[in-house]
């Protein structure tokens, strides 16, 4: 049975990917910095008799060593500090976590030879206007006393170092930039997300700036079956991919999509956020990704529609009262 890793396991697309390795027969070694009872996105697999759980943090490289696998063939890199709320909070964590937690990844990886995916983001385009974006297209990011930019640098910097390593053929490695992925057991703080947890709740969903801001939004199973395609196939190896819905869709229209789905009646609260932040806070207005290259290689592009995803996520939400109980 072939073995491989997971770190950030208990999160959204961590949980997802384990639930899909488990059903492809592999043998899964999961690892967080929470214990598992508390990671309750894995309460399904909890008895799983191929799961197993490693409590432990990215920043203790004893930690990590435990947890590693020598005869592992590919270890999915996700644990991260994740939310712009949590890295306004506390940047330095993207240093400590992001950067130096992924560090002690990417030793044992070539000690061990073992091939690395990293999880990264779309918004390493940072604000390029050139929309969609291809993985070779260039970062934009302007001023760095903007604070937004501090976690798509820490993402940006692993990605320097992993090409490098690459191409001095020290470490083997893919990396995916996830472009807004929503589905069940997200953390109820992103668009999609956080509508559905307030609205549910009766609560009236934010919009920030009237909404007019375009996205891609990405349903879970099309980004969990990206990431794989990525680690199985030895034709991502080395590579950058985009891995999201090449479908626009209004910041605004997505959020009436949650009510409307949801069948409530229910007002949405616009956040200005000039009066809210000042200045420092810069938003993106379009982030489309081109994902030709995912279909080329790897056969990978987004099918499943917006109104099909929410669908999904609510009636998941309904299902699962711990959710929309949890204090966020
Ligand atoms: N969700 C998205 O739309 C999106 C977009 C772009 C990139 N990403 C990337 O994908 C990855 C997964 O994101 P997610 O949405 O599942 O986030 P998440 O917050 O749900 O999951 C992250 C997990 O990492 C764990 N973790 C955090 N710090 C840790 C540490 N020091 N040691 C061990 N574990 C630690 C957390 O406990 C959590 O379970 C992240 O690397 C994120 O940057 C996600």
């Amino acid at each position: 049975m072939k073995k491989v890793m997971v770190t950030g396991a208990g999160g959204f697309i961590g949980s997802h990917l384990v639930e899909k390795l488990l059903s492809r027969g592999y043998d899964v070694y999961a690892f967080d910095n929470r214990l598992l009872n508390d990671c309750l996105n894995l309460k399904e697999m909890i008895d799983h008799k191929n799961l197993h759980f490693f409590k432990g943090d990215i920043r203790n490289m004893e930690d990590i060593q435990n947890f590693f696998q020598d005869d592992a063939e590919i270890i999915y890199h996700l644990a991260s500090t994740v939310g712009v709320r949590y890295y306004m909070r506390d940047p330095l964590s993207l240093i400590d976590i992001t950067i130096n937690g992924t560090k002690n990844i990417i030793e044992l990886c070539i000690k061990k030879n073992i091939k690395l995916i990293f999880a990264s983001t779309s918004e390493v385009y940072g604000k390029n206007s050139n929309v969609p974006w291809k993985e070779e297209s260039d970062r934009v990011l302007g001023d760095p006393s903007v604070d937004r930019w501090c976690y798509s640098s820490s993402k940006a910097l692993i990605e320097h170092m992993l090409f490098a390593l690459y191409r001095t053929n020290k470490l083997n490695f893919a990396t995916v930039r996830f472009f807004n992925v929503y589905g069940p057991k997200q953390n109820p703080i992103f668009v999609v997300s956080q509508s559905v947890y307030r609205v549910l709740n009766n609560i009236p969903p934010d919009i920030y700036d009237g909404g007019e801001q375009i996205r891609c939004f990405t349903y879970i199973d099309d980004a969990i079956d990206g990431i794989i395609r990525v680690g199985e196939l030895s034709k991502a190896d080395g590579k950058a991919f985009n891995i999201g819905n090449q479908v626009p869709t209004k910041i605004k229209d997505i959020v009436n999509l949650c009510i409307k789905e949801s069948k409530k009646n229910i007002e949405i609260n616009n956040i200005n956020t000039n009066d809210l932040y000042g200045d420092v806070y810069q938003d993106i207005i379009n982030r489309i990704p081109n994902c030709e290259k995912a279909y080329e290689l790897l056969g990978w592009k987004a099918k499943i529609q917006v109104n099909i995803g929410i669908r999904k996520t609510i009636m998941w939400a309904k299902e699962n009262p711990w959710y929309l109980q949890q204090v966020i």
